[in-house]
């Protein structure tokens, strides 16, 4: 029997909305969720939009994470942001290793070794992106490459901690193309993601949260929400329009679609 794991669906706006966006948009999505349990719900913000958006979702059901931080607490690293500083500005959480970031910006299985323990330690919720490309899961290269990130990039995460990481299962060719994973994909892949955590662990891997990533809408998220080892949705594009959002969280709701 599967532990009860809350399911998080959490949007992320990559780099689109100024404040004046941003602001517009939380206002439309406020009373959109405010009335659906039993699932948490977040959005992934700009930098420039946290203070904002940490402003007006205070008291509401949702919490604002960033979309990246340096591992260190401060430093001699132009045009980055520290952990330190994003607990000052009151965010709950950071997304970690997103794709984009690695195959834009060189970020490395080292740094986030070093990053998802520093987000814990400072009190934040991570969120780790992992998946394959399109080539590797052509070529049966998948699982090699989950075992490899999960294992590279939660190294320093001691096993009692384990299960206070957000792991998100994004293939990258579903990322911003609309090809989603099957049904049948996302929850082998899932699965198989729980189980390396079990290697490490058996109760965390009961208790992670595994979300998956990928072209999620309104109108395939019921069946990819409704997989047993998937306990929410990271959702780009769709994440933009507080409409389709709201959706999605509905349809992360507990008992919807049984
Ligand atoms: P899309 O939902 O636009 O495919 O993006 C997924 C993603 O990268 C979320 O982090």
């Amino acid at each position: 029997m599967a532990a009860a794991r809350t399911p998080l669906v959490a949007g992320n706006w990559k780099m689109y909305k100024t404040e004046a966006q941003a602001e517009e948009y939380i206002q439309a999505l406020l009373p959109r969720v405010s009335s659906v349990d039993g699932v948490e719900v977040a959005i992934c913000v700009p930098f420039t939009d946290l203070r904002a958006m940490v402003d007006s979702a205070r008291g509401s059901r949702v919490e604002v994470y960033a979309q990246n931080m340096h591992q260190e607490p401060e430093g001699p690293f132009t045009g980055e942001v520290s952990v330190t500083m994003l607990s000052d500005v009151g965010v709950q959480g950071v997304v970690l290793g997103h794709s984009e970031r690695r195959a834009c910006f060189g970020e490395t299985d080292r740094a986030l070794a070093l990053k998802v323990p520093a987000a814990l330690e400072a009190g934040l919720r991570p969120i780790l992106c992992v998946g394959e490309t399109e080539s590797e899961r052509e070529n049966d290269d998948t699982d090699r490459k989950l075992r490899q990130q999960i294992k590279d990039d939660l190294v320093n995460v001691p096993n009692e901690r384990l299960a206070e990481v957000t792991i998100a299962y994004e293939p990258i060719w579903a990322i911003g193309t609309g090809k989603v994973a099957t049904a049948e994909q996302a929850q082998e892949a899932m699965a198989f993601i729980r189980a390396l955590v079990g290697d490490r662990d058996a109760q965390a891997a009961d208790a992670v949260r595994i979300l998956y990533g990928g072209s999620v809408k309104p109108e395939n998220a019921a069946e990819l929400l409704g997989l047993a080892d998937v306990d929410g949705a990271l959702v780009g594009g769709a994440s933009l329009d507080p409409r389709s959002f709201a959706q999605i969280v509905q349809a992360g709701a507990p008992n919807e679609g049984l």
